[in-house]
């Protein structure tokens, strides 16, 4: 038990001790492509989901052209607009920041959002 805690911490040392390279807008683009299955970036077409052109700073559950779920909905109306730390929020825990979401997405790293934010901002 104490040999295993003892492993855990120096895990966890070896973890925060790596190191942490800036957010990278290529690796984003990467990153991206996890989402491009169900989302487009690059126009104002729905597919799977809502298309995420000029995500960052749009209302929540928006467009009046996708069929949201009632959660999406919602928390836009309750004010919820994707600013870069709700987004971040949202793609730790889809489910956790938008419980009922019909997106079925686990989440990311939060390494991986940093990137993921730098490739969307770069697209502005
Ligand atoms: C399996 C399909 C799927 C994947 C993969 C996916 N999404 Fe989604 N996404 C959805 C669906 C469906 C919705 C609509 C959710 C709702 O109405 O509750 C959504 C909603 C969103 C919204 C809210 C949009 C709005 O107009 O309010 C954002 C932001 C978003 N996704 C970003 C992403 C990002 C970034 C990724 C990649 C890291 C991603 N999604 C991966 C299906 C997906």
């Amino acid at each position: 038990m104490i040999r295993d805690r003892r492993g855990a911490s120096i895990l966890l040392v070896l973890a925060t001790a790596a190191p942490v390279s800036a957010a990278d807008s290529e690796r984003g683009r990467r990153v991206y492509e996890r989402c491009s299955s169900c989302h487009v970036l690059d126009e104002k077409r729905n597919v799977f989901g809502p298309h995420l052109k000029g995500i960052i700073g749009r209302r929540a559950g928006s467009l009046p052209d996708y069929a949201y779920s009632h959660a999406m909905r919602a928390a836009g109306e309750a004010g919820l607009v994707w600013e870069a730390q709700a987004l971040r929020d949202f793609l730790y825990s889809p489910k956790e920041k938008v419980p009922g979401t019909k997106m079925r997405f686990w989440g990311l790293w939060r390494s991986e959002i940093d990137d993921l934010m730098a490739y969307l901002k770069s697209l502005k």
